[in-house]
């Protein structure tokens, strides 16, 4: 599967043929100067929650790709109002079987408001069991035990977590999570874009190896394999 870095907590991974992006906040982002929003295409956009650092970029991309918005009940309302009609509401605990393969919605532990305080619903997090691999994506989420459910969803191929801090978990809290969810492969997301969730990634990654886990940092703009 390829993985491409777009900053923060926005991403994309190609799944038989379908680009599926995530949390799309780039133009705002300082550190995602490098990316060309213009080049980026999507089949989906998955959507975590409301906040402004995971939808900044959402109305317009979404627009211009025509992909389909995938998120909580609540968003996908507010979306429509934005003029949007490729629409897919979900909610916690939900699965749906799209073509590229099955996702299913889980906790997560935050919140969830549009940038005006106005109500977004319940952030979420998503696994994704496919032909090609499966992955959870935890969303901005505190540490929490709902992530033991996990592996009874989906043998884990990757996950992609926040190693932040102060806002969502910190490296020490996304390494037990790595332990509840049984996955050695993680993808460290929202850090280093402002100041509070600045951290030391030679830390990170020290942390990590001495826990028997792989951490990945891939630069902004870059695509592995995973
Ligand atoms: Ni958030
Ligand atoms: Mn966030």
């Amino acid at each position: 599967m390829k993985y491409t870095n777009y900053g923060h907590s926005c991403f994309a991974v190609e799944i038989k043929g379908k680009k599926i992006l995530f949390d799309p906040f780039i133009t705002p982002n300082e550190l995602a100067k490098g990316v060309d929003i213009n080049a980026i295409t999507a089949d989906y956009i998955f959507v975590s929650h409301a906040h402004d650092d995971h939808t900044a970029d959402l109305v317009d991309l979404a627009k211009r790709t025509n992909a389909t918005v995938v998120s909580n009940y609540e968003i996908v309302v507010w979306a429509g109002k934005q003029g949007l009609e490729k629409l897919h509401p979900m909610n916690t605990g939900g699965k749906w079987k799209f073509d590229f393969g099955t996702v299913k919605c889980v906790v997560a532990q935050h919140s969830s408001s549009f940038q005006d305080g106005s109500y977004g619903g319940n952030p979420m997090g998503f696994v994704f069991v496919t032909e090609e691999g499966n992955f959870y994506y935890s969303g901005d989420t505190a540490l929490t035990f709902d992530m033991e459910l996990v592996p009874a969803i989906a043998t884990l191929d990757f996950a992609v977590l926040p190693i932040g801090d102060n806002f969502t978990m910190g490296i020490e809290d996304a390494i037990a999570a790595a332990e509840l969810i049984e996955c050695e492969k993680i993808i460290g997301v929202h850090y280093d874009t402002f100041g509070y969730v600045k951290i030391d990634k030679q830390e990170a990654m020290r942390q990590f190896d001495e826990a028997g886990l792989e951490l990945m940092l891939p630069e902004i703009g870059s695509t592995i394999e995973v």
